[in-house]
């Protein structure tokens, strides 16, 4: 089952679930690290990078219970303080253990995430901050090491609001003496979720979701239950999916206040979208018209849904231009795209699509998560199969993406 064969051609119909959202759940099983006691997690996807990250803090002392779409997390203390370097390499988000064990030790050993095949992705911002907590950082032999006696309340300019900065900040800042504001914080719907969760714990977090966030240090944290928010870039992928096919589906558990910019791009598209009970509806007609995109951070057009957007786009009339500003090498899929015959030119940051009335279906290669699920909705619009290989890379983050495009009426199959 390492490949996924698709058969495209047919308008997507019916209902979907959306799940709950891997990029809220990662830092929020960190976050269970801040509060001896057991947290019941809620809505909680069944994903490769979860059971990585739950793995991970086991490895840590924590002791997971996975049940059916919930996770508890039983923390009776802090075990070790070096997270293997297996995890740490595996997945970036890993390095979310920094800012609670450094919280609750006040001595950790990590080893730096490698980079990753869409970007560099230094970790500069995340140790700047910590550093202004107090913590005294080495970086040596691709390993950070950390020491603090108790992080002090600070405050914290980011260059630029990179999510996973503004987690690891806030985890840390949540037991450090006094006051910490971060400012140009990342303001996305997961950083709201993990402020939420440590505010159950009986954390002070105020402001987030917007450009400055204010974390009033407590003594400690205590263990509670948190339903995880529905997956805003799996819904994007689904409501891309349904339009793209010029199919007609309903999404469950979703929130559209989340999904603005996406909305907007695909209502400029020429799609329909309807909110109702909860849900949203998608309807596509065809042929859908070129747009202009630009990724940003929230509440800008989010990077994760910019390969599934340029899937769209390839079939779309006219000329749409995709300007990624986020990553630097995010544009792995585009080769890939160029193979079912899109017709794509990459000028810097930009890629230009130039819609054409048909892509054929081929043999492809998932290059990264978001990436695999552009060529899983470029299959569906293609004319004849394609086949996808290196699918593990979806699984990291989506659950039963071939389920659900089945229960939608897809002709979709592993192999
Ligand atoms: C998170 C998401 C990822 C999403 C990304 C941007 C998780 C688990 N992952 O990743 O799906 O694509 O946000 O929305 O939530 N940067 C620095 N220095 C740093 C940190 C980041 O220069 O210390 C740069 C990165 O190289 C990148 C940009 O900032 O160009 C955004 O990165 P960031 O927001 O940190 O993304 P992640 O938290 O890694």
């Amino acid at each position: 089952m390492d490949k996924i064969v698709v058969k495209g051609g047919t308008p997507l119909k019916g209902r979907v679930a959306i799940s709950g959202a891997k990029n809220a759940v990662l830092p929020i099983i960190a976050a269970c690290l801040l509060a001896e006691g057991e947290c019941r997690l809620e809505d909680t996807p069944h994903l490769a990078d979860v059971d990585t990250m739950c793995g991970l803090v086991t490895e840590l002392g924590m002791r997971v219970f996975p049940g059916q779409g919930s996770l508890t997390v039983i923390n009776e203390g802090i075990k070790a303080t070096e997270p293997p370097y297996e995890f740490v390499r595996r997945m970036r988000a890993s390095f979310l253990v920094l800012g609670p064990l450094l919280a609750r030790t006040g001595k950790v050993r990590i080893a730096l995430p490698g980079g990753c095949a869409i970007g560099a992705r230094p970790i500069d911002l995340h140790l700047k901050g910590l550093a202004a907590l107090g913590a005294e950082i080495e970086v040596k032999n691709g390993w950070v090491e950390a020491r603090a006696r108790r992080l002090k309340g600070a405050q914290v300019y980011l260059d630029f609001p990179s999510v996973g900065a503004t987690e690891n900040i806030m985890m840390a800042a949540a037991l450090a003496e006094g006051t910490t504001i971060i400012e140009n914080a990342a303001g996305e719907p997961e950083i709201v979720d993990l402020a939420n969760f440590i505010n159950a714990m009986g954390g002070r977090v105020t402001g987030a979701g917007t450009r400055v966030i204010k974390v009033e240090g407590v003594k400690e944290l205590r263990g509670t239950t948190h339903a995880v928010i529905p997956d805003r870039i799996e819904a994007g992928t689904f409501m891309v999916a349904v339009a793209a096919t010029g199919g007609e589906a309903f999404l469950e558990n979703v929130i559209t206040t989340h999904l603005k910019a996406v909305i907007a791009k695909l209502t400029e598209a020429g799609a329909i979208l309807t909110e109702e009970n909860g849900g949203l509806w998608v309807r596509g007609e065809l042929p859908l018209k070129a747009v202009d995109i630009k990724t940003m951070p929230y509440p800008g057009f989010p990077t994760d849904m910019q390969p599934q957007f340029m899937a769209l786009l390839t079939v779309a009339r006219g000329t749409s231009v995709i300007t990624e500003t986020v990553f630097e090498n995010r544009f792995m899929h585009v080769h890939e795209l160029k193979r079912m015959g899109a017709d794509i030119t990459i000028e810097g940051h930009c890629a230009v699509v130039k819609g054409t009335k048909k892509i054929t279906g081929a043999q492809v290669k998932a290059t990264d998560l978001r990436a695999g699920a552009a060529l899983v909705i470029a299959g569906l619009v293609a004319e004849g199969q394609t086949e996808i290989s290196c699918i593990h890379h979806i699984h990291r983050g989506y659950e039963n993406l071939v389920e659900k495009f089945q229960a939608l009426g897809a002709d979709i199959r592993y192999q």
